[in-house]
């Protein structure tokens, strides 16, 4: 099992999420790699028969395929549990914070986060039958995570319950980015049209993108002087080719 869990750990990813963790506190350590064990979590059942059914993952053999349904199904299973684990004992000295960031993670990923855009996204919820549908998708499966890395680092540093609310607003900004990015990126490699390119071109999804970001340099613009160089991580998304 623990072998299980390490292969799609340490597989190389990008480390978005946790790199976002650590450019609002250093202090986030433990907190990114909650995240990014919950993140692999999540890739290890997208990629599953029942759900994507998806044969590789970062050029090498997806974890089932690796190592079997029941072995990827518990290397999930235990990846999200230990997360939580880590963020309990890493900060046991400061239990509010610790509280905290259990809440802002399980919302994140569970039914009003990422395990609810999942549900959207296989259509076994809403139908998805226009832009603002797949937008809501996009949001809750990707942009919680990814709101919840700034915010919590937020919370590790102590910020004011101000600055908290604005990182989460850049960060679902940011996820929603991401996510188009993603998609994009997925319709190059000419695989079948998914989410957003089902209804629009890919031009018409790079302007989407453009506009978002734009709405993510505003947003930033409103947080202090010392968040500024967040605005790096929508310019890297806008021009990143994996
Ligand atoms: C892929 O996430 C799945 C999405 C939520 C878009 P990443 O692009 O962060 O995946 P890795 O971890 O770098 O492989
Ligand atoms: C995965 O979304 C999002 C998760 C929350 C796991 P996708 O299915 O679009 O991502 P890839 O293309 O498999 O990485
Ligand atoms: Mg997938």
């Amino acid at each position: 099992l623990v072998q299980s869990m390490e292969y799609s750990l340490f597989s190389g990813g990008k480390r978005f999420r946790p790199t976002l963790c650590l450019m609002v506190s250093p202090e986030a350590v433990a907190y990114a790699a909650a995240i990014e064990m919950i993140h692999t979590y999540s890739l290890i059942h997208d990629d599953l028969p029942c759900m994507d059914n998806d044969d590789e993952r970062r050029g090498q053999p997806t974890n089932h395929k690796k190592f079997g349904e029941p072995l990827a199904l518990l290397a999930g299973d235990a990846l999200l549990t230990e997360s939580f684990l880590v963020v309990a004992k890493h900060y046991s000295h400061r239990p509010e914070v610790a509280t905290q960031l259990i809440k802002i993670l399980s919302q994140a990923a569970g039914p009003s986060g990422m395990a609810g855009g999942q549900a959207m996204d296989m259509n076994l919820g809403v139908p998805l039958d226009a832009v603002a549908a797949v937008e809501k998708v996009h949001s809750t499966k990707t942009a919680e995570l990814i709101a919840a890395s700034l915010e919590g680092a937020g919370v590790v540093d102590g910020v004011s319950l101000e600055v908290q609310t604005a990182l989460r607003q850049l960060g679902l900004l940011l996820g929603l980015c991401f996510q188009l990015k993603d998609d994009l990126l997925d319709g190059e490699q000419d695989q079948t049209p998914k989410s957003i390119l089902h209804f629009l071109s890919p031009h018409e999804a790079t302007e989407l993108l453009a506009r978002h970001s734009q709405a993510g340099h505003k947003c930033l613009s409103r947080l202090p002087q010392s968040y500024q160089h967040l605005q790096i991580f929508f310019d890297y998304n806008q021009t990143r080719n994996h």
